[in-house]
């Protein structure tokens, strides 16, 4: 298939690019590069088989864009709550209103599959028990809000000529040449590598589910594969059970992998997210699906990889591994405006 991933600069895109590449497909990236100065590592797969990209924002793609595409991936947005407080309608803006304006832009275009990178963010605060696709949705952010919006708006759009479908991811871990150190396992394993100090910023209590960047990137594969009567209009949590922990669990599984650290917890955080979430549609619906790492199996890979790369602890704080920090510093230097876009200079 010609398949257009959106994202393809970001962490998740940057692997999705060349899996879908070595499944036969012929892939073409959109991203408008905010955090194309932080490269990790060069990798022998996944750099040389960048796809060619088209470099423009979001918010302006007309289906055009979309013309002679059978599917559309969709995962370019900001991928945590960027500005906060202070302008949390740029989220709107990109993730709400671009996000749909992509999945109509495409289906006007005609083109036949969209798969859209939600989150299991969606489920926000829950009391402890499994939820399932059709629990309930409690977002706590404008991130998490957006994720719900979108899911909204795009499902209506779905008919036989376009089907959809809403992969909500755990949190994500793993390498990527755009790596991102913001995300827990991840920043874990780096604060034990740099450090030999897990220093957790909460007291360790909120419930994680957690995903590796291969599973997730498998999981669009067999969305975009599958048959469209399979997957039409369905969303799928993008996980696996038994990978739900809570995060001092996650930080004892990362001293596990990184020998001689210490684990510290921080006091209880405000941050009330905290959501167990169940598996099972995506392993039992999803054809040809299978998760297949484990959180443990996740800290030692990135063990191996900081030793080979002889991961600084000026590397591991760079800006651009942070997309919070990179985002304020494109705005502080600007080099993008308050509305993130790039500045015209
Ligand atoms: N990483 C996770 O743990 C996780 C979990 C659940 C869902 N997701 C979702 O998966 C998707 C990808 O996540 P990620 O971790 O790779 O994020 P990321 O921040 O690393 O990548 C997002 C990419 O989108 C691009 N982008 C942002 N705004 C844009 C705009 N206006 N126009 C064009 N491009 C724009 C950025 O330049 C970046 O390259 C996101 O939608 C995210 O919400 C991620």
């Amino acid at each position: 298939m010609k398949i257009l991933v959106t994202g393809t600069e970001g962490y998740i895109g940057a692997r999705l690019a060349p899996w879908l590449m070595a499944a036969g497909h012929e892939v073409f990236g959109l991203d408008t590069g905010l955090y194309r100065d932080g490269c990790l590592y060069m990798d022998s797969v996944g750099m040389p088989a960048a796809p060619k990209t088209l470099y423009r924002d979001l918010r302006t793609v007309t289906p055009a864009d979309f013309a002679g595409f059978d599917a559309v991936v969709h995962l370019a947005e900001l991928s945590n709550d960027p500005l906060g407080q202070n302008r949390p309608e740029i989220t709107y803006k990109i993730n709400h209103e671009g996000s749909v304006r992509i999945a109509r832009a495409a289906r006007e275009a005609g083109v036949r599959r969209f798969v859209y990178a939600s989150s299991c963010s969606v489920y926000g605060v829950g009391s402890g028990e499994f939820l399932d696709e059709t629990a309930p949705v409690n977002p706590q952010t404008a991130y998490a809000e957006c994720k719900v919006r979108v899911e909204r708006d795009v499902r209506p759009l779905a008919d036989d000529s376009f089907s959809v479908v809403f992969l909500r991811n755990a949190t994500a871990y793993g390498p990527s040449p755009r790596m991102r150190f913001d995300i827990v396992l991840n920043d874990l394993c780096a604060l034990a590598w740099t450090k030999k100090k897990i220093a957790m910023v909460s007291d360790g209590s909120p419930w994680r589910p957690i995903v590796h960047i291969e599973d997730i990137c498998e999981a669009m594969r067999c969305a975009v594969e599958a048959p469209a009567e399979a997957i039409n209009a369905e969303i799928f949590n993008v996980g696996a059970s038994a990978e739900n922990y809570r995060v001092r669990e996650i930080a004892a599984i990362v001293a596990g992998a990184f020998p001689g650290c210490e684990v510290t917890a921080g006091p209880p955080s405000k941050d009330n997210r905290s959501y167990r979430v169940a598996f099972d549609k995506i392993a039992t619906r999803l054809p040809g699906f299978e998760a297949r790492w484990t959180a443990e199996r996740g800290a030692l890979e990135l063990r191996a990889l900081f030793e080979r790369i002889e991961l600084s602890p000026e590397t591991f704080e760079f800006r651009a591994f942070t997309r919070l920090k990179q985002l304020k510093y494109l705005q502080r230097t600007g080099q993008v405006d308050a509305d993130l876009y790039w500045s015209a200079r």
